[in-house]
């Protein structure tokens, strides 16, 4: 029986990643602070938790992630500058970015051995609560944001952000096998990690959101090992299901791949198109460096 409180409060940001994928950058900068336009990819995570309600923000972080700290700090220096130099929309700018007080916390996974053992480092600060997950690298620009549809649509249970990829890109995700349809949420029946196009048993995917009952916590303090052998989240929720009601939510908005050149490149492009101050000389840029 699932006891479980109804508002999701508490969202663990998972960045403790060792972002390889973008080196030589991530040597010294973590992957989560690279700038989409001029905000790095935590930013968007973080404001997308703040529109969908969330009071609470646990960033599991690890060696060479310092700098997330810090953004989410004061900067006594740079605040002192910008208001000596009446530059006050910029003060009021940077000053958005520090959460209430007692609401952000930092808990250190020592090892990256995967996204289930990054959740489970967050744990303790969860407790008995269903939580969400926003993983920053994956950007999803949509009206409202994916994790407030989500929540919108959540019942009790577990639920997973869901769009459809190509059949040949489904051993870069988590695949669903697909159940009865609710409108935009799908029952999950199984859930396998990175399966060849052959093995999928659809080409439905799950991307960087999710809402955890705490009840997998304990399979994931289990840390089995799974593909890549890392310690998987969607092993841990494959074991729920049969457990608590688990669903694939088809979110409306467009999903950015920021932990990939690509993805990056096609986020920046985009936002910059549609970007009050400079969409429209960008837009021009485009036209004419696509007829030569
Ligand atoms: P990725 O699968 O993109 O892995 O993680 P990664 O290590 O960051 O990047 P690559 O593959 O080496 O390029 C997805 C999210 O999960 C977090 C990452 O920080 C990222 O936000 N993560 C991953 C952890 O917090 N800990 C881990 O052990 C693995």
């Amino acid at each position: 029986m699932l006891e479980t409180s109804k508002k999701i409060r508490k969202a663990i940001f998972p960045v403790g990643g060792l972002g390889t994928r973008f080196l030589p950058a991530t040597k010294s900068i973590p992957k989560e602070m690279l700038p989409v336009l001029d905000k790095p990819l935590v930013q968007y995570a973080v404001d997308e938790a703040l529109e969908a309600g969330i009071e609470e923000f646990i960033f599991v972080t690890g060696r060479g992630k310092s700098a997330i700290e810090d953004y989410f700090d004061h900067s006594i220096e740079l605040e002192k500058t910008l208001k000596d130099n009446n530059k006050l929309q910029k003060l009021d700018l940077i000053k958005k970015t520090i959460l209430k007080p007692g609401s952000v916390s930092f808990v250190r996974q020592q090892n990256p051995l995967g996204l289930g053992h990054a959740v489970w480092c967050a744990r303790n600060f969860i407790a008995n609560e269903p939580a969400a997950i926003i993983l920053a690298d994956d950007l999803i620009d949509s009206k409202p944001g994916c994790m407030k549809q989500m929540i919108e649509n959540w019942n009790g249970g577990n639920m997973v952000a869901t769009m459809e990829v190509e059949p040949e890109k489904t051993s870069s995700y988590g695949i669903i096998s697909p159940g009865k349809v609710i409108q935009d949420k799908i029952e999950v029946k199984n859930i396998i990690e990175k399966p060849n196009t052959k093995d999928a048993p659809s080409n439905i995917a799950v991307v960087g959101r999710y809402i955890v009952e705490p009840s997998v916590f304990d399979h994931l303090g289990l840390q089995k090992k799974g593909t890549n052998g890392e310690v998987q989240l969607t092993d841990s929720l494959s074991y729920q299901i049969g457990k608590a009601p688990f669903f694939g939510y088809n979110f409306h908005g467009t999903r950015y791949d920021c932990g990939t050149k690509l993805g990056f490149a096609k986020a920046n492009t985009s936002l910059a198109i549609k970007d009050s101050n400079i969409g429209n000389q960008f837009k021009n840029w485009i036209t004419k460096l696509n007829k030569n």
